[in-house]
């Protein structure tokens, strides 16, 4: 299986039925891309950006990395949303976490993880933030999930707090920030109600300018 047929030959089958929809799909995306919405997720391969919102290639710009997060030291992820914000101009930013998340699980825990630690010490930061709130539940299991939800929260807060949202929202430029969250279990989305759209809702430590 050197060189995975099968999905190359899953490929043709794919691209064939778009174009039987539309002949001149992949013409038109070729000449540019016009997508409204940041996607912001995790890469657990449960969490399918396009296909958990019913969306073709082109409508969603995507970043995704482990337990969805936005590090404001991480070149890869801030390079994303300023594109995504600057030069695509999307209207959405949405951060979607998932619950159940391994990665959450895993900042959960005290065992050694090897490198990701490094990683998952952003999520230890926000449990160790709401840990009275988290603690009170009896649950693990409902332990979890509510750090899922909060890092969500955290995230979208990230986000707003970055000085590219922040120039954005001086210059007028429409842009909201999501947080929502995934259940694996049934396929539905859940808005967490945290959508921020203007420099007035966000932190005053945070504001730049
Ligand atoms: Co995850």
């Amino acid at each position: 299986m050197r060189v995975l047929k099968n999905l190359f030959e899953k490929n043709k089958q794919w691209a064939g039925k778009i174009k039987e929809f539309d002949p001149d799909f992949f013409t038109k995306l070729s000449k540019q891309q016009n997508p409204e919405f940041l996607w912001v997720g995790c890469s657990d391969s449960r969490v399918p950006a396009n296909e958990i919102v019913d969306m073709m290639p082109g409508e969603i710009f995507v970043h995704r990395n482990i337990a969805n997060l936005v590090i404001h030291t991480d070149l890869n992820c801030l390079s994303v949303i300023q594109y995504a914000v600057e030069i695509l101009k999307v209207k959405h930013i949405i951060v979607c976490g998932h619950y159940g998340c391994g990665g959450i699980k895993a900042a959960m825990d005290n065992r050694d993880h090897g490198l990701i630690d490094n990683w998952l010490r952003n999520i230890k930061d926000i449990y160790r933030f709401y840990q009275d709130r988290i603690d009170l539940l009896s649950e693990e299991k409902d332990r979890i999930d509510l750090l899922c939800e909060l890092n969500v929260v955290e995230q979208v807060a990230n986000i707003c707090h970055t000085t590219i949202v922040q120039r954005a929202w001086k210059s007028g430029q429409e842009l909201a920030v999501h947080g929502w969250i995934y259940s694996i279990e049934d396929g539905i989305l859940k808005d967490l109600d945290v959508c921020t759209t203007n420099l007035d809702e966000i932190s005053q430590t945070h504001r730049i300018g």
